[in-house]
């Protein structure tokens, strides 16, 4: 038996300022893993489920970026306001935020913005 329920992890990753990828911490990373801890606590869920600070996820670019696990779904772009959606849909029910769960289409996105950043650098 796994010790958490659910495990959670959130991008608090800074980078330099003008970082041509951005950073998670310049999207709330820290105020978002806060809001996760405290919504969770919340619903007596403090021990069941961990809501972990985590290095780069490799997306930054849409960040914020937030992993739930064991279900594996990624969420792109969450800001403060979607965490108590997130907790009740993803956490305490078996759903999944859709209008935030990275698909095929946001990861070629991502891969878009990528080409573009690294052609203005050449
Ligand atoms: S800085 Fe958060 S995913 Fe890279």
């Amino acid at each position: 038996m796994p010790p958490y329920d659910k495990h959670l992890f959130i991008c608090t990753n800074q980078r330099v300022a003008g970082h041509p990828r951005g950073c998670c911490a310049d999207k709330g990373g820290m105020e978002i893993r806060a809001a996760f801890a405290r919504g969770l606590a919340e619903r007596g869920l403090k021990g069941k489920v961990r809501a972990n600070k985590s290095g780069c996820l490799d997306a930054c670019e849409m960040g914020a970026t937030v992993v739930v696990y064991p279900q594996g779904v990624w969420y792109l772009g969450v800001t403060l306001k979607d965490v108590d959606e997130i907790i009740e849909q993803s956490i305490v029910a078996e759903n999944v935020v859709d209008r935030l769960a990275a698909t095929p289409e946001k990861w070629a996105e991502l891969q878009e913005i990528r080409q573009a950043t690294n052609a203005k650098k050449e």
